[in-house]
């Protein structure tokens, strides 16, 4: 099982933020929806958009090219033209930092 890593600290990433991460060097996206902290591989599984700017909505984003929707907890995607998951990591907050990990 892959460490955690440590990828953002939590003054970097405002409620409603997002920040462009690394995890396991995969280019991913770390998003603060409340006080959870979510990250996601940032490329889309319809046709590999990065999923940066993507709209924020209640727990999911949307891709900025087709629409697709995805799950931030799941990866799951919520709506067509995706039909496969993105990845998800495992997100710890410890003494302000915060730290990632690929699933198992
Ligand atoms: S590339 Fe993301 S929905 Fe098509």
């Amino acid at each position: 099982m892959s460490e955690f890593e440590r990828v953002a600290s939590v003054s970097e990433i405002a409620p409603g933020g997002r920040l462009s991460i690394l995890v396991d060097d995969l280019p991913s996206l770390l998003v603060r929806v409340g006080d959870e902290y979510f990250a996601v591989e940032d490329v889309c599984s319809h046709d590999g958009q990065p999923l940066t700017n993507g709209a924020l909505k209640d727990c999911s984003i949307a891709c900025p090219r087709h629409g697709a929707r995805f799950d931030l907890r799941t990866g799951q995607p919520l709506c067509m033209p995706a039909t496969e998951p993105i990845s998800t990591f495992e997100v710890e907050v410890r003494d302000g930092e915060i730290y990632a990990r690929p699933r198992s």
